[in-house]
Order: C-alpha cells, then sequence, then structure tokens
C-alpha cells in the first residue's frame, strides 16, 4: 500500500492495482498435466453404462466413471450425444479431469445444477478437440415463461480449469465459481437466450484468471460477486448480454485487487456496472481498462440505489480506488442514459474514483451527459478533494463526440438476440474475443 501511495505522489499513470496472487505460492490452474491424469487411469462413461443415443440418462454412468476415477484420473465423455436425466454431483476428486469430446443434451426438468462438481482439488473439465458442449434446451423452460436448472456449478473447488468447451441455451445460469480457489477458465463460448435470469459466468472466490470467453444472453457477461480478490479478466467479448459487472453487493461486501483488461461489449445492457442498495463493506482496487463497446445502454455505471435489489441493511457500500481507463465506442443514448454515470450512496460517497481516457459517443442525438453524485476522485464529473462529503449531484453536458471515440468492430456481431422458443445451435469456440488479440493459450478446436 505504501508503494502505491508512492507511485501516485510521484504522478505515475494510475496504478494498475489488480492483479493474480503471486503463482510460486499460489499456483493457478490444475497442479497435474491432463496427460498424467490420463496415464493414471481412463474412466470412460460407455464401460459404466452411459450409450451415446441421446436418450438413454448418463447421469448413473457419469456418477460411477467419477467414482472410479476419483482419486486421479479421466472421466471420459467420447463423441456422441449423450442424454442427462438426473443431475449429477461430483463431490470430492483430487488429480482428475472430465474429458468433454461428445455432447451432452438436458432431457431432465428438475431444478439445481445439472452438473454441480465440489471439494474438488487438481481439476479440469476440457475438450481435448475442443468440440465438447452441453446442451440445456432452455427454449423448451423460456417459451413457457419459466426457467430451469442451471448448467455447471463448482463450489470450493481449488487449482481447476475449465476450457475449450460451449455451455448452450441454460434453462437458468450456464457457469457458476462459488467459492472457488486458483481456477482459470478460457477459450469458452456460452450461448444463452435473450433474457434475464441466464448468467454467463458468474465468480466469487480467490485468484482466478477468466480469459478468451465470449458470451450472449441478455445477463450477466462475466461478473463477480462478494467476496471475491485477486480475480484477473481478460479478453471477453460480450455478444449481446447484459454485459459485466459486479454485484449485486450487500451486507459485508469484500472485493479487492480485481482488474477487468481488453472487454468488448456490443448491444448489451452496460459495458461495466456496480450494482448495490444499501449494504456494507468494501470494494477497492478495482481496474477497468481498455474497454470497447457499441450500442449498449448504459457503459460505465455505479448504481447504489439499484432498487431491483432489495435494501440491504447499512450506510452503502464503500466503493474506492476504482480506476476506470481507455475506453472507447458507442453508447445507444448518450442524453436518455449517461455514459458516465456514478450514482453513489450519499451516506458514503465513493472515494479515487479515477477516470481517465473516456470516449464515448452516443448513436442517437448529438448530446449525452456525464453524472456524478457523491462521488470523489478525478476525471470528468468526478469531485476532487478529500472532502469526501455528500454534494448531490453533478451534471455535465457534452455535445461534441470525445476524440477518439471511434473504434472497431468485432466481425460477426449479433444483429438480435438468441431465440426464447426455438433451439439454440452449438457454435464453434471462436479464435478472438477482442479487437486484435488471440487467446492467450491457443484454443484447441480445429488445431
Ligand atoms: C454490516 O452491517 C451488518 C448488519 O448491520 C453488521 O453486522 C456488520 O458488522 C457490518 N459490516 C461492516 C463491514 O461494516
Ligand atoms: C456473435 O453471435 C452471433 C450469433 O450467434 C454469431 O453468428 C457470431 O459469430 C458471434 N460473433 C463471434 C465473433 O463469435
Amino acid at each position: 500500500m505504501q508503494i502505491k501511495g508512492l507511485l501516485l505522489g510521484l504522478g505515475w499513470l494510475s496504478a494498475a492495482w489488480a492483479q493474480l496472487a503471486d503463482t510460486t505460492d499460489y499456483p493457478i490452474g490444475p497442479l497435474t498435466s491432463s496427460s498424467a491424469k490420463w496415464a493414471v487411469k481412463v474412466c470412460d462413461i460407455t464401460d459404466y453404462g452411459a450409450v451415446a443415443d441421446g436418450a438413454t440418462d448418463a447421469g448413473p454412468a457419469i456418477l460411477a466413471a467419477f467414482e472410479a476415477c476419483i482419486d486421479g484420473g479421466v472421466v471420459n465423455i467420447p463423441l456422441g450425444t449423450f442424454a442427462l436425466e438426473t443431475w449429477v454431483t461430483l463431490s470430492g476428486g483430487t488429480a482428475w479431469a472430465i474429458n468433454l469430446e461428445g455432447i451432452i443434451v438436458r432431457t431432465g426438468t428438475a431444478g439445481g445444477n445439472m452438473i454441480y462438481i465440489e471439494h474438488s482439488t487438481d481439476f479440469e473439465i476440457y475438450s481435448s478437440r475442443g468440440e465438447g458442449a452441453i446442451q440445456g434446451y432452455g427454449y423448451v423452460f423460456h417459451a413457457e415463461g419459466e426457467y430451469g436448472p442451471r448448467i455447471l456449478r463448482l463450489y470450493e473447488v481449488t487449482n481447476f480449469a475449465i476450457h475449450d468447451i460451449a455451455l448452450v441455451d441454460s434453462p437458468q445460469f450456464h457457469l457458476t465459481l462459488d467459492t472457488c480457489n486458483q481456477g482459470e477458465v478460457y477459450n469458452m463460448i456460452i450461448r444463452g437466450g435473450n433474457e434475464g435470469g441466464l448468467d454467463g459466468i458468474d465468480v466469487w472466490g480467490f485468484d482466478i484468471w477468466i480469459h478468451d470467453v465470449e458470451v450472449t444472453n441478455k445477463d450477466e457477461c462475466v461478473t463477480v460477486k462478494s467476496p471475491a480478490n485477486h480475480i484477473l479478466v481478460e479478453n471477453i467479448y460480450c455478444n449481446w448480454s447484459g454485459g459485466c459487472a459486479m454485484g449485486s453487493l450487500g451486507v459485508d461486501t469484500d472485493i479487492s485487487k480485481v482488474e477487468y483488461n481488453n472487454i468488448y461489449t456490443v448491444n448489451s445492457n452496460q459495458m461495466f456496472m456496480f450494482k448495490s442498495n444499501g449494504g456494507n463493506g468494501t470494494v477497492t482496487e478495482v481496474t477497468l481498462q481498455n474497454f470497447i463497446g457499441h450500442e449498449n445502454a448504459y457503459t460505465f455505471y455505479i448504481d447504489a440505489y439499484w432498487t431491483e435489489e432489495t435494501l440491504a441493511a447499512g450506510d452503502g457500500v464503500l466503493y474506492n480506488s476504482i480506476t476506470v481507463s481507455n475506453w472507447k465506442g458507442t453508447c445507444a443514448n448518450g442524453a436518455t442514459r449517461a455514459p458516465l454515470y456514478v450514482l453513489c450512496p450519499s451516506t458514503q460517497p465513493c472515494t479515487n474514483i479515477i477516470v481517465e481516457d473516456f470516449d464515448i459517443w452516443t448513436e442517437s442525438g448529438s448530446t449525452e451527459y456525464y453524472k456524478c453524485a457523491d462521488a470523489w476522485g478525478s476525471g470528468y464529473c468526478l469531485k476532487a478533494g478529500s472532502a469526501h462529503t455528500e454534494y448531490g449531484t453533478v451534471t455535465s453536458t457534452v455535445t461534441s463526440a470525445p476524440s477518439g471515440y471511434s473504434a472497431t468492430t468485432m466481425p460477426g456481431q449479433l444483429t438480435a438476440g438468441l431465440g426464447l422458443t426455438t433451439s439454440i445451435a452449438i457454435p464453434t469456440v471462436p479464435s478472438s474475443f477482442f479487437p486484435g488479440a488471440t487467446p492467450a493459450t491457443a484454443r484447441v478446436y480445429g488445431s
């Protein structure tokens, strides 16, 4: 902390505070290579009763294969279509993996989680050819105005990776990482229906790197919840989604050292939003840098009065030391929804909110607003100084496009949301998730 203060005091560029934990002390991802696991034991689900006919319930076979490979080995789901009629809870397990070559399709109708993995260490779920997928057929529920199960949830899993698979049309959330540590999620595509409640990735825990992921849905793209620290989210394509966020935050919020870098967002609710309503605790040391967006409703938005969340006890969450840097592109209508909107709790004003190189212009009309309420820091409508008192709302009007707002578009942008009444096709994992960026680890599809 002292070093950080010193750097700022010397007038350096804003500190990129957030980062993963030290990799020597806290390695990320599985500790054992997948090839070593293959060499120990392979438990192919077809040896435990699964049939690739899209009809026979593979649930019991996945459970039996897991029990046989729980102490090191690979649960192999080979090419073919396997029905999942009963959900599986895979509890425990060390130095193991699931290789998903084939496709799991939901046929059961219970709520809960189709695949729930808990109390596991040194775990990997991946597709060695990059064609594995879980198809939730959520449209069957959504067409009736209902929700069903979530696809994949990890709870208290340490040293893990999830990669090179597609999660498609979940009846509810797609991927939840609940209280997980030292994990990596990459080279993934998530395609859900065009409505709320179908979150892409929700994550909380410690030391997790999520990168090279595309999400389509209309709710959370990649969202951090409390408690969390040391979370790095990079090269994300929110291709018609809700957008990335932090929240919703309530009592005892405890989030620090989070960085989002290279985030491309199109036709979403927001490019980044913090959501709370009352509550207490802190969000601190967050960096949101290198964002490109087009036609989003909101852009950078702190909403400490988010009424979709029940009012929580407390004076408000303290938002402190949040740096927003190098944002480009357009919003849908900057006169109706300010692209820079920092609405802090009046009883707990935000501190050290730094906004720099924020060049967003409006798609419609020729005026947009920046709005800050009880928000202290620097740049644009942020109030400088150290009083950190309540001051109400300050609005500034922008009547010409900020220079440098123009930004590239990704190929293959959606022109409409995906259906709620018809099945969503299984896509392939893309080769890029941010303009000009290649995945940190090459995708295996097509290799
Ligand atoms: C938040 O509020 C709750 C309930 O009023 C209280 O028990 C807790 O100590 C508070 N936490 C913080 C971090 O202030
Ligand atoms: C965005 O989604 C659409 C519709 O599913 C798809 O056709 C397009 O390829 C996606 N874009 C990219 C770059 O993957």
